[in-house]
């Protein structure tokens, strides 16, 4: 063979090469360019029931999405999902968001977020105002979480509603604290709260409900038996506050809930979380997570620390309870009343 002949084979075989490289190039630029314009992500969010709290967080969580640049339905999706309370509805609700490969999953209240952990461990989770996240098992740490878990709490401030209900009831000797038996947050507060009140010299008394169904009649004993009600974030309870102070206002025993929309519904007063900013919060998390900006092992659970005083003024009034000096103060200066 020549030379020249060598040269031109050489020349031809180096062109078919680079082609070829150009023509695999291009098909994977075709591979993955479109989809990855096309793709708006989806965020499964799993609330556990309706009450007016959870409710509220919803609505944060949106919130919170767009304040950090997300348009509903342009540049995130959204998959709601209501359990009714239901255990079963909760683990197919999970499974679903898995099989669509959601981008993250949001859980409101902690069996939701339970029902996620278990079914996924590698979609990003954020717990949607869940009270004691490592307790439930959902974290190894609150500061780092280590898994695919991370989120806000809702621990309330519980010091500070003890003092708001004895400045309310400087003469009271006996507190009720009314929960649900299976509702696990319900139940770490109820303890808590327990505690707080015992080392302020006050009885204590405990009761349970196993349901809505139960509410009238064990609330209506409790009423007879002690002189101010505490409730803690139970989600039983924040479905049905009618029912609850319906048994107590008819003798005349001021309820202190733990939340903002528990006052709204008929509670007497308490500092207390925001519910809504709550969801902000959980919302923020997610879109960080969504723009790759955190990963959940390395993200702390988010704390609120300081609650807002928030006043019934109705049902003050219905009770025949006058509010004290400085708390009516605080609610007209930096709270929020009812009236
Ligand atoms: N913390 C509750 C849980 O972990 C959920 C919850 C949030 C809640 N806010 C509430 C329950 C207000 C009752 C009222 O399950």
């Amino acid at each position: 063979m020549s030379k020249n002949v060598k040269k031109i084979i050489g020349f031809l075989v180096l062109l078919v090469v680079l082609l070829g490289g150009v023509f695999i190039f291009q098909r994977t630029q075709a591979d993955t360019k479109p989809t990855a314009k096309k793709e708006t992500p989806t965020v499964g969010v799993l609330q556990l029931m309706s009450h007016p709290a959870l409710d509220s967080i919803y609505k944060g969580i949106k919130q919170g999405l767009k304040d950090e640049g997300y348009t509903l339905n342009k540049d995130v999706k959204i998959d709601f999902q209501n359990a009714q309370g239901d255990q079963s509805n909760l683990k197919t609700m999970s499974e679903k968001f898995v099989n669509e490969k959601v981008a993250a999953a949001v859980g409101i209240a902690t069996p939701s977020a339970q029902a996620l952990a278990n079914a996924t461990k590698d979609i990003p989770i954020v717990l949607g105002a869940i009270t004691d996240p490592k307790g439930a098992g959902l974290v190894k740490d609150n500061k780092k979480p280590g898994g695919n878990i991370t989120g806000v709490s809702d621990q309330a401030p519980l010091e500070a509603q003890l003092e708001l209900i004895q400045k309310f009831m400087p003469k009271m000797k006996t507190i009720g604290i009314i929960s649900t038996s299976s509702d696990d947050s319900a139940q770490v507060q109820a303890k808590m709260m327990t505690e707080l009140a015992k080392k302020a010299n006050l009885t204590v008394k405990n009761y349970t409900v196993s349901s809505t169904n139960d509410i009238t009649q064990v609330a209506g004993q409790m009423a007879n038996e002690v002189d101010a009600v505490f409730v803690p974030t139970d989600n039983t309870i924040a479905s049905a506050m009618q029912t609850l102070v319906a048994a107590t206002d008819a003798k005349k025993i001021p309820v202190f809930p733990t939340v903002d929309t528990m006052v709204k519904d008929g509670g007497l007063a308490t500092i207390g979380l925001d519910q809504f900013k709550l969801g902000v919060e959980t919302g923020k998390m997610v879109a960080a997570i969504l723009k790759g900006d955190s990963k959940p092992a390395t993200t702390p659970i988010h704390f609120e620390t300081s609650g807002t005083l928030y006043l019934n003024e109705k049902v003050a009034k219905k009770l025949g309870i006058t509010v004290p000096a400085d708390v009516l103060k605080e609610a007209e200066k930096s709270g929020e009343i009812t009236k």
